[in-house]
């Protein structure tokens, strides 16, 4: 077995020569001039005049070995039903997608939006896209009409792709009533909207606009949809995320390149075999559903399993039972999950035959030492981290088992991953810091493959953002603190920015303060993410009301903070309504007029509130005392 720390080096010393070499792992119709376009910097091309797929990566080119293999297993305990599809099933389903999108004018470069439950037509959307060189975006069945609104004014979609609904722990919610308001309120208006009718809530279609999936699929038969060839540059995906201001980020993801870099992370990363089983139980509107429910195992030949339902339905076994019956070679959750999981009697995981299992993956949040050690000694089973994030695609920081086994470090994702220049920065000189010290976790160029090419539509807000952080260089910014130990283990320490992360959601509290502030009684309102022992943070709202006498009572208060919950749980989804809304007559802030969000953050968590030489009045901060030691 190679030095991780040799393999590692030749990574980002020799880029191109490495890369080159994965480039081997995925088809390519036509092999690429060059590794890496280095002309525009700080953005990167990666392997460009290179033609290839996505869809024929991850179906097409299986079919000669794999074709009866199970590729997607859909699993739901929401309606108590599952379906398997074989290689040679999914490619069917696949074409019989893309012959339907094509029919309605759906081409190379067209969007499409995708509003869906975790169902297999999403899966079979997703790759149809891919297949045809259409751009998929998929936003998360959680949020509510204003953020679907406004991803579809960003994105434009000629088709939105949808079902009349979804299902959360076994009660129905409809999709068609929001996307219909969504619709209404964005000003951009797709051609046609194809509903994939479950049968679980009745709806009305619109006439000219809404079509019937199950007539299509009878329309067009059994049709054979060859892929398009598309430059390994080509975008593939928009995937919108939080940020700083309140306007969701559309990530846009290429085709080669993510390609290239995913089947590398199955092998040294997640240490997969193909043929066997990978069951990853997040949800496809987040970025690990794209990379490690969609397309990363399907790339590398496994079978996948799409899971709709909770962890503790019908009882906390669940998860554990699937990944037996599925004889799961790999599964990948959150740390929320296995938290909650740790509530139950842990003989529901002892009674399965995990034999087949090799490692547990865990991202999206921190993971605490407690939640590490109860998980790891209960399963018996090496329990790896991983750290990355909607922007990368794939694991900036874990441990690369496939290449050389490493030794995790309590409360440490693990170490930088192939192609990723870790550094940890000085916030305010971009000077880098010394093993110890708590700094900016940045990125030198150029990002490995795989990770984002661009805002979608709005280069320069990616270079502004992510690239404009530091005075003396141009690095890309995480927005995450860390801090690395002599050996380069790198320990995540929050983020720097308003974006807060519930249960492994990542939500941005300046969403959520937009909404709340359109609430005709609040004049004003700061929202910041509190430590949850539970869900790692949750979202609290402190709101000055626009007359004091509403929340002068108990009763008046509770009558308002439920209304505002309402508000944000309308508009935007219950994922970003906050757990708690106290009442304030004025919010701390700076002379200037900043929102000292970082000391109200504090006194949530009980923590000392730091330089406060900037503050206005002190009064605002006793107010935010007050109003916390006094809800219930
Ligand atoms: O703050 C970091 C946190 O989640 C953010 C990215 O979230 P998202 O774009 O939804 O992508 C999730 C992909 C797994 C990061 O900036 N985060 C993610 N993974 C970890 C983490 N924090 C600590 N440890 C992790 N393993």
């Amino acid at each position: 077995m190679a030095s991780y720390r040799e393999y590692y080096r030749r990574s980002v010393e020799q880029p191109e020569a490495f890369w080159a070499e994965k480039a081997a792992l995925i088809d390519w119709h036509r092999p690429f001039d060059q590794v890496l376009d280095s002309s525009r910097k700080p953005f990167s091309a990666w392997f460009r005049g290179g033609l290839t797929n996505l869809c024929h990566n991850a179906v097409d080119r299986h079919l000669a070995q794999r074709a009866q293999q199970p590729a997607l297993v859909w699993e739901s305990t929401e309606v108590e039903r599952s379906r398997s599809y074989t290689y040679a099933e999914l490619h069917r389903e696949v074409q019989r997608m893309a012959a339907i999108l094509q029919r309605h004018g759906v081409g190379q470069g067209d969007r499409v939006l995708l509003y869906m439950p975790m169902i297999p037509e999403a899966v079979f959307g997703m790759l149809a896209c891919a297949r045809i060189g259409a751009i998929h975006s998929v936003v998360f069945g959680g949020f509510a009409a204003v953020s679907l609104a406004t991803r579809i004014d960003d994105a434009a979609p000629k088709l939105i792709l949808s079902s009349d609904a979804g299902s959360r722990a076994g009660r129905v919610v409809p999709y068609k009533p929001l996307l219909d308001e969504a619709i209404g309120r964005a000003s951009h208006k797709p051609r046609a909207v194809l509903m994939v009718d479950r049968g679980l809530h009745p709806f009305d279609p619109v006439a000219g606009r809404d079509l019937d999936y199950a007539a299509e699929c009878a329309a067009v038969g059994q049709p054979q949809v060859p892929c398009t060839w598309v430059d390994a540059t080509h975008p593939s995906y928009i995937l919108y995320t939080s940020g700083t201001t309140g306007r969701p980020k559309g990530v846009q993801r290429d085709t080669g390149g993510y390609a290239v870099a995913l089947s590398t992370s199955m092998q040294d990363i997640y240490c997969c075999r193909p043929g066997a089983t990978y069951f990853c139980g997040s949800d496809i509107g987040w970025v690990v559903g794209h990379s490690y429910i969609v397309y990363g195992p399907l790339i590398h030949g496994m079978t996948t399993v799409l899971y709709e339902g909770t962890p503790v339905r019908p009882d906390a076994g669940i998860l554990w039972r699937l990944a037996e019956r599925h004889r799961a070679q790999v599964m990948f959750t959150s740390p929320t999950a296995i938290r909650v999981l740790k509530k139950f009697d842990p003989a529901l995981m002892r009674s399965c035959d995990l034999s087949s299992l090799e490692r547990l993956f865990l991202a999206g949040e921190p993971l605490d030492e407690p939640t590490a050690e109860w998980i790891s000694s209960t399963l018996g089973k090496p329990v790896v981290d991983n750290y990355w994030q909607t922007e990368t695609g794939w694991p900036i920081l874990s441990i690369a088992g496939g290449v050389e086994a490493l030794p995790p470090k309590p409360g440490s994702p693990g170490v930088a991953m192939p192609g990723y220049k870790v550094s940890i920065l000085d916030e305010a000189s971009g000077q880098p810091l010394p093993a110890g010290k708590k700094g900016v976790l940045a990125i030198d160029w150029p990002l490995p493959p795989g990770c984002m090419q661009t805002v979608w539509g709005d280069d320069q807000r990616f270079v502004d953002t992510y690239w404009s952080n530091f005075p003396s260089r141009q690095v890309y910014s995480t927005f995450d603190w860390g801090v690395a130990d002599e050996q380069g283990y790198v320990t995540i320490l929050g983020r720097t920015d308003d974006v807060i992360n519930v249960a492994g959601h990542r939500l941005g509290t300046r969403e959520i303060e937009e909404s709340i502030s359109s609430h005709a009684a609040v004049a004003e309102v700061a929202v910041v993410g509190a430590a949850d022992a539970l869900k790692g943070q949750q979202a609290m709202a402190f709101v000055v009301p626009r007359d004091a006498s509403r929340v002068a009572d108990a009763a008046g208060r509770e009558a308002l903070s439920g209304e505002i919950m309402q508000t944000v749980q309308t508009q935007l989804g219950a994922v970003a309504r906050p757990a708690r809304v106290l009442f304030v007559g004025m919010l701390p802030k700076t002379r200037s007029g900043k929102l000292l969000r970082r000391s109200i953050q504090a006194l949530c968590e009980q923590r000392p509130t730091g330089d406060l030489t900037t503050l206005e009045d002190p009064a605002a901060l006793e107010q935010i005392r007050a109003a916390l030691a006094e809800q219930p």
